[in-house]
């Protein structure tokens, strides 16, 4: 049923609980691999044929609800002025962080039909591939979480930059996030424009903060894209480590709340009520044990979403080391087809 995810979404009735897994485009498929042997991460994603067609590999390999465009949060920032590398086994770099209201005005507001016009291609075209089949979710990272890479100038678990400015300089940083709301509102209406029918916001890092620098520092902004977005289309926002800020989330104007592993379905639900869809919320290394392990560990997702609208999904992205036929296992199960 091709609106299964939105339905869900929104609350309505549905036959079963639409499946989907954050980062089912990836190293784990070989047919992505074959792609990125020929091309770096960062040309592939600016090859809408080819990033299209990595779009549509988890709706034919694993058959699962929703495509999710094949891009990055981060690319709203080198089209913004920042240079960005990706090099191997490395994740992201910017040789040149952004670390002070001074910093912040190097940045532009581009225009994201031209300079991200690859990724609405890319859209275009996967709802060409697919559409007839399941809908296109778009996606960006909250202000803080985009920020969060700028600041540091590279993946971190901890982020001290980032965090001695949120306490040194509070709103030369938040300079920073309005200007990456600004232009992220923007990049999402043109995504819905293009034809995403969802949209996902990934707060990864929001964890890292209290629930009162939370409001504080990383709401208003990411507030401020939620307000204005294009009515009816469903907004998702994801939180990694975010069981201290669930209440915080439930007050968004979003449809859905994208949860860790870390809080179980159950619990969100008595904390958020059935006005909002939950997404959720597999532990990814669960996706690395023995298959009849994945197939209880779903079951027991799907038992714990089962007070309310539920997307099902897992806590985090899907590691590159997982079995195909585990990821496959996971979604049959969802879908009620589980010893397929
Ligand atoms: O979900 C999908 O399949 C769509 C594509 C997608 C990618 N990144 C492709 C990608 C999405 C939705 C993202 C989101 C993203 N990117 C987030 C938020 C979600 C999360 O994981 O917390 C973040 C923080 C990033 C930034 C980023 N991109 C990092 C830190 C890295 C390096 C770590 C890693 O996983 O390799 C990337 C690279 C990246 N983004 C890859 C992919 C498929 C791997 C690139 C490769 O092929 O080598």
């Amino acid at each position: 049923m091709r609106d299964l995810l939105l339905r869900a979404c929104r609350g309505e009735p549905v036959p079963r609980p639409p499946v989907w897994l954050m980062r089912q485009a990836g190293r784990y498929l070989p047919e992505y691999r074959r792609i990125r042997e020929r091309t770096t991460f960062l040309d592939l994603c600016k090859t809408p044929e080819l990033a299209a067609e990595v779009t549509a590999q988890p709706v034919d390999i694993l058959g699962v609800d929703a495509a999710i465009v094949f891009a990055d949060i981060l690319l709203v920032l080198e089209a913004m002025g920042a240079e960005l590398r990706f090099e191997s086994g490395d994740g992201p770099r910017f040789p040149s962080p952004v670390r002070s209201a001074a910093d912040v005005e190097r940045l532009r507001r581009p225009d994201v039909e031209t300079d991200l016009g690859y990724v609405l291609s890319t859209i275009r075209l996967a709802r060409r591939a697919v559409g007839s089949r399941v809908p296109v979710i778009g996606f960006a990272g909250s202000p803080w979480t985009v920020a969060a890479y700028l600041v540091e100038g590279a993946a971190s678990s901890a982020f001290p930059h980032l965090l001695a400015w949120s306490y040194a300089d509070p709103s030369g940083l938040r300079k920073l996030l309005d200007r990456i709301a600004e232009v992220t509102l923007d990049y999402l209406a043109a995504q819905v424009d293009a034809g995403a029918e969802a949209l996902q916001i990934f707060d990864t890092w929001g964890g890292l903060l209290g629930a009162e620098r939370w409001d504080a520092l990383a709401r208003p902004s990411l507030e401020r894209i939620l307000e204005g977005l294009p009515r009816g289309v469903p907004r998702i926002v994801y939180q990694r480590d975010g069981a201290h800020l669930l209440e915080s989330l439930g007050r968004l104007p979003v449809e859905v709340v994208s949860v860790d592993w870390r809080v179980s379905l159950r619990d969100a639900r008595r904390r958020l009520g059935r006005a909002k869809t939950l997404q959720g919320n597999l532990d990814p290394c669960a996706l690395l044990a023995p298959i009849e392990t994945v197939r209880r560990e779903t079951e027991r997702v799907l038992a714990d979403g089962a007070g309310g609208p539920h997307v099902v999904n897992l806590g985090h992205g899907i590691l590159p080391q997982t079995p195909v036929e585990n990821a496959r296992a996971f979604v049959a199960v969802a879908q009620g087809r589980g010893r397929d």
